[in-house]
């Protein structure tokens, strides 16, 4: 067991010696995760789409962690090129990871036009899934090498979520909010066959609840009329908050079958702790099916 730092964060162990990557975390849950790694010690990598918008990602996190270790690296994960190059770059410098967040993810609710990756792709299942996928699988060594733990963000909308791995284009009735339903699925089922196949990595599936002042959704909250917003804040957590379901899943005892969650009302705010996972989870032969189509996408990206 790693003692804990007098200066610790979010009550995390000392993380001193080891090293995270970070998706996503350029803002909202993201940020306020590499901010509680590296507060507890850990290097983080935080891969982003936008170098800008990451270094004042890292501003603020020295803002309240001068002595972070931080460092930026570029990643769209719509684009599996990029995810390629990523891969490339962190094999090639052959550290090992300690820790994994599979945090960044978009949802385009408000925004009824289906968007499609240059890649082929329906844009939530490449972001939030395929992309994150494809990442794990071209760093396995790495995260073998470091016994990793890896904490797979999912969300509410997995529990009632709908995958059809032949219609990777989310042409059948699509919407913003089933297809982000099915990507976060499918991120989830890819969490837990990885938890089964790779036996040095620790796997442990989360969700945040809500947390309404993050960028997601930002057509949606445009939108919001002020009691509305006043609403989901007083239903929601903070980012911080919502942080503390992934940070629990990366030290924390989880248990087979469960997932760490809110422990509030539906989920939705609260504590962190270990629940039930999600029934539609519970799929080994979906799993399996989610996994090869990884697979067979990354043999040939
Ligand atoms: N907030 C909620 O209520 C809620 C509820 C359930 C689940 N979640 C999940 O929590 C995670 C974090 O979301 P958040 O609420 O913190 O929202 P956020 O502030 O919008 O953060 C999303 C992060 O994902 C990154 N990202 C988006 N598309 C990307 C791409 N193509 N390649 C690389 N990075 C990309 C964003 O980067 P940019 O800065 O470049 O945009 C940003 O850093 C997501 O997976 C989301 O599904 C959130």
């Amino acid at each position: 067991m790693r003692r804990s730092r007098a200066t610790g964060s979010a009550g995390l162990p000392d993380l001193g010696g080891a090293r995270a990557l970070v998706t996503g975390a350029s803002s909202g849950i993201g940020l306020e995760i590499a901010r509680a790694l590296a507060g507890a010690g850990a290097e983080v990598t935080m891969p982003v789409r936008d170098r800008e918008k990451g270094a004042r990602a890292m501003a603020e996190i020295r803002r309240t962690a001068p002595d972070s270790r931080l460092e930026l690296a570029d990643l769209d994960l719509a684009r599996l090129d990029s995810v390629r190059a990523l891969a490339a770059v962190v094999n090639a410098d052959s550290r090992p990871f300690e820790f994994l967040v599979l945090n960044a993810g978009i949802v385009l609710l408000g925004d009824p036009v289906r968007h499609v990756s240059t890649d082929g792709y329906e844009l939530h299942f490449q972001t939030n899934f395929l992309g994150h996928a494809v990442l794990v699988l071209a760093i396995l060594p790495l995260l073998v090498a470091g016994h990793a733990r890896v904490a797979v963000q999912t969300s509410l909308a997995a529990a009632t979520g709908r995958l059809d791995l032949h219609d990777t284009l989310g042409i059948e009735r699509y919407t913003p909010l089933r297809a982000y339903g099915a990507s976060k699925l499918a991120l989830g089922l890819f969490g837990v066959e990885l938890g089964r196949r790779a036996s040095d990595v620790g796997v442990e599936l989360c969700h945040p609840g809500i947390a309404p002042d993050t960028g997601i959704a930002a057509d949606l909250r445009a939108r919001a009329s002020a009691a509305q917003a006043r609403l989901s804040r007083g239903l929601g957590s903070t980012p911080a908050q919502a942080a503390e379901p992934a940070l629990a899943a990366l030290t924390g005892e989880v248990g087979a079958g469960r997932m760490v969650a809110p422990s509030g009302a539906f989920q939705l705010s609260g504590p962190p702790a270990p629940a039930r996972r999600f029934r539609r989870l519970d799929d080994p032969a979906t799993a399996a099916a989610v996994w090869s189509f990884a697979e067979r996408v990354a043999s040939t990206a």
